[in-house]
This record gives structure tokens, sequence and C-alpha cells, in this order.
């Protein structure tokens, strides 16, 4: 069967499937959210049903409760489960130290609250999202409803302070009306091409009243699973320096692709 899926979609699901191998019984997991996580809650799904897998989920976004469920993982409140021992999310950027651009999806607020609460933050990406410095995804920035222009226009203000080489910004959309967080925001979206300074600028940026976070991950993310379209996978270590090669094997596999709506 996953001869069907796209290289891209290969490249996520092995990134994904490689992750597992982090995941033991009596762990409390954050899920991620996005198009490459939801490959992941698949697979943690399948080893619950079919391996006994004894979790507990904290879900990042109203999506990734909703899937967790279908696929039989138990989820609980970051507040009930306090601490967990690790959360695997997808991300839109990562460089060479680590460091991420997370919430092109829009949920960057719970992702970056759940993978701060846990011991290790594990990100699962196809390499397309390697770059060599952050900036050329849109960096999104979740501000309040109220005052959201005047907020724009600070964040505008500012941008030119800073190392970045673009200074525009735009709301996001969801048809013609402003998107909205799970938290209830708006999320501004600024197109820096590139960050100079990346730990600077999501510092200053926080500074702004109105800005609720960023989508800066620095210091976060402590490995990187990089899926590729042929099942290979590069799993990248920033605590101990070291870049695993593996391949994944499709075997057992099959009850995955029988639904592949995102
Ligand atoms: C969600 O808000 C984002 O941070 C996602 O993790 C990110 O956009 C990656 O999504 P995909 O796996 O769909 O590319």
């Amino acid at each position: 069967m996953s001869k069907n899926l796209s290289p891209i979609d290969t490249a996520k699901f092995v990134a994904a499937k490689r992750a597992c191998d982090y995941v033991e019984s009596g762990m409390r997991v954050g899920l991620g959210t996005g198009s490459t996580a939801a490959w992941l809650v698949r697979c943690l799904g399948e080893m619950v049903q079919g391996d006994g897998l004894d979790i507990v989920g904290v879900p990042t976004s109203t999506r990734t409760a909703e899937l967790a469920r279908q696929v039989g993982i138990k989820i609980t409140s970051l507040d009930e489960a306090k601490w967990l021992d690790v959360t695997i999310d997808g991300t839109d950027e990562f460089d060479g130290e680590l460091n991420l651009i997370k919430g092109g999806g829009g949920a960057l607020l719970q992702e970056k609250i759940v993978a701060t609460a846990s011991d290790r933050m594990i990100v699962i990406a196809d390499k397309t999202k390697q770059v060599e410095t952050l900036g050329a995804f849109p960096l999104p920035v979740e501000v309040v409803p109220f005052g959201w222009q005047t907020t724009k226009a600070l964040i505008e203000e500012t941008l030119s302070s800073l190392d970045v080489l673009g200074d525009t910004s735009s709301l996001r959309m969801n048809n013609d009306t402003p998107f909205i967080t799970d938290e209830g925001n708006f999320i501004i979206d600024l197109h820096l091409g590139r960050i100079g300074n990346a730990r600077q600028f999501g510092m200053v940026v926080n500074q702004i009243p109105g800005v609720v976070e960023n989508g800066l991950f620095i210091d976060i993310c402590d490995v990187v699973i990089i899926g590729h379209g042929d099942g290979r996978v590069e799993v990248k270590d920033i605590n101990t320096g070291t870049t695993e090669q593996d391949v994944i094997d499709f075997v057992d596999t099959e009850n995955l692709f029988s639904d592949l709506a995102d």
C-alpha cells in the first residue's frame, strides 16, 4: 500500500514512523499539529491498538485532539499531565542548530507551551524543511485581536532595527475573515526572507504589547528526524552531535494507509 504514497508523504511517514522509537508505554507524549504530525498520531494509534502501547497524549490543537481520539490514543490536558516525557511535532523550517520556525498551521502557541514542558522535543520533517538560515517561511506571530492593527504597525516599525531582509507583514485570513487560533487570537505572518539573529528577534518581538508568542523555537528541539521519499531517514541529535542513517520498513503498516485524509 505504501507505493500509493507520493514521495513527500512517504518522507513524512518514514520520519513519523522512526519517531515512534522514542515512545514507550507509560509515557506522556505531546502530539504535534500538521500533516507530518498527523502521520505520527496515526502510527502511535496503530501501536496503541495493535501492540498494546499504553500512553497518554497531550494534543497541541483541536485538530490533533480529534485525530488522536479517532485512532484510539488516550488524551489529556497539559495541566493534567503537568510534564511530558517527549513531544513529537512537525516544523516549517529547521536550521543546522535545530532552531525552528513553526506555526504554518496556526498552532504555534500550544505547540511551544507543550514542547517546552517536555523532557525532549523530536521534530519530524521532510528534507524541504531544512534551511541554512531561518526566515524564508513567513514567521507567524500570534497577537490578541484587540488593537491588532496597532500591534501589526508596531511590529513592522520594529523590523527596521533588526537583522532581517523583509519588512512587511500580513494578517492571516480564513477566506474573508481573520484566521482564529485555538486560543481565540489572530496571526500576523512576517515576510522576512532571512532572520540574521533569530534568538534576538524572538525576544524583541515578544516585548511588543499585543504579541502573545512568535513561531521561533530556539533551543527547544533536541532531535530532528528527516524523512526521504525512498524510505531513508536521518536522525540528527543536537545533544550528542550525531547524525544516524536508517531505512524504514513498510511491512505491517497497511492499516495506516486505509485513511489518508488529513
Ligand atoms: C502547525 O502550527 C505547524 O507548526 C506545523 O507543525 C508545521 O506547519 C508543519 O506542518 P506540516 O507537517 O503540515 O508541514
